[in-house]
């Protein structure tokens, strides 16, 4: 059967690569962008089965109206895919509240607008998918990540819980944890970086800027693989709550649960000691 997928930020990088092979699988893609045209101008033309439309994910009554223009054309909405995100970089002390608070607006506040505005739609029809793309930073803490590792934790942990809130509806959430994959992310068209400077965090943040323009466009992940896999989980009976895309993505999920069952087993007796006697 054709599917419908709603997907955010397709206008580069995994939105559009997933938009693409979703159209390539014979489905219907509602493709969302800031700019549009950056969908249009990036993907096979297709005006039967993709609709290209604006989408910043920060304003909730535009996700509203995305998902009503959808579902006016295409019926429903099969599969959500929570995708548009940034990463802002730089030593927790280093970045101001604002661009603090405008990496949760986005990654986190703006992944919430999109799911709210299409569940009603998913709860009607008692079926849906939502993947939410978290990251490998989202399963373990990095220095000079920590801000946006934490909006990454926000969207796993939420994920967690919304998948127990919506499977009696029939609706499947995946918590995705790509590694590096060689899209924009590390580009200065798309990292965010610090504004403030305290000389303790200088050498940090050196060899964190080092790596990261190394890094760039260099990542060992392929978006387009990455975009296949996503199409393969979306048609599972079963989906993962949690996925690892990338052996540094698998290799943090393994670190994560060796070191969850090492702090149980180290401080197990305190961690008992602090309920009421018995
Ligand atoms: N690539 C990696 O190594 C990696 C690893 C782990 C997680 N991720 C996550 O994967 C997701 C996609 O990133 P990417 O790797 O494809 O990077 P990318 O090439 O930089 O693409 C990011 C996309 O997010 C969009 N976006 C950012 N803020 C937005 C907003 N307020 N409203 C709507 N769209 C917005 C961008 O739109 P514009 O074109 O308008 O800027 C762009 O389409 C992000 O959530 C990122 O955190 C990536």
């Amino acid at each position: 059967m054709t599917k419908t997928w709603l997907i955010t930020g397709a206008g580069r990088g995994f939105g559009r690569e997933i938009a693409r092979a979703a159209l390539a699988a014979g489905d219907q893609v509602i493709a969302t962008a800031r700019e549009p045209r950056h969908v249009v101008d990036g993907l096979p033309a297709d005006p039967e089965r993709l609709l290209a439309l604006r989408l910043d994910v920060t304003d909730p009554d535009a996700a509203g109206g995305v998902v009503e223009e959808g579902l006016a054309r295409f019926g429903r909405i099969d599969i959500l895919v929570n995708n548009a995100g940034y990463g802002q970089v730089g030593a927790f002390e280093e970045l101001s509240p604002t661009l603090i608070e405008r990496q949760f607006q986005t990654n986190v506040f703006g992944t919430f607008n999109v799911t709210r505005a299409v569940l009603p739609a998913m709860r009607a029809q008692r079926a849906g998918r939502i993947l939410n793309i978290s990251s490998s930073l989202g399963i373990v803490g990095v220095d000079w990540w920590s801000v946006y590792g934490a909006t990454k934790f926000a969207v796993a942990g939420w994920s967690e819980g919304l998948s127990k809130e919506l499977a009696p509806f029939g609706i499947h959430v995946t918590s995705v944890h790509p590694g590096q994959f060689s899209t924009d992310f590390l580009d200065p068209s798309s990292i965010g970086m610090t504004d403030l400077q305290i000389d303790d965090y200088r050498p940090l943040d050196a060899a964190r800027r080092e790596f990261v323009a190394g890094r760039n466009h260099d990542q060992p992940g392929s978006p387009e693989r990455f975009a296949d896999a996503i199409i393969q989980l979306a048609a599972l009976d079963t989906p993962p709550a949690r996925w690892a895309a990338g052996s540094d993505a698998l290799a943090a999920f393994e670190a994560r649960a060796a070191q969850l069952r090492e702090s149980a087993v180290e401080w197990h007796d305190l961690s008992l000691s602090t309920e009421h006697p018995a």
